[in-house]
């Protein structure tokens, strides 16, 4: 079902931002090449928040231990990550940043 996760202007131009969403599941919003992009906010490496880490050439580095993640699929791309994290598509209602989970 669609949920609203934020205002496009909310999400800064470089940082990923951590939404908590109403029923307390955390996700990281990025903006990367004029899009934008959602994906689970905890590694599946540790109990790190992506939010925290950075964003470099469509990959998420986790703040812990640097591994990485592609912000389109939630694939992983670098080690010591493994697991893949969910990705969310993201549409835009006019001004709202909306999900369907
Ligand atoms: Fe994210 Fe280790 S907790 S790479």
């Amino acid at each position: 079902m669609p949920q609203i996760l934020c205002k496009a202007d909310d999400v800064p131009a470089e940082d990923p931002l951590r939404v908590e969403l109403s029923d307390g599941h955390a996700v990281a919003v990025y903006r990367w090449d004029g899009q934008f992009f959602c994906t689970d906010d905890v590694c599946s490496h540790g109990d790190a928040s992506l939010a925290e880490g950075y964003v470099e050439d469509g990959e998420i580095f986790c703040p812990f231990h640097l591994g990485s993640f592609c912000i389109k699929t939630g694939a992983p791309r670098k080690a010591p990550c493994s697991e893949p994290i969910k990705a969310y598509p993201v549409t835009q209602d006019g001004q709202m940043l909306v999900i369907e989970r």
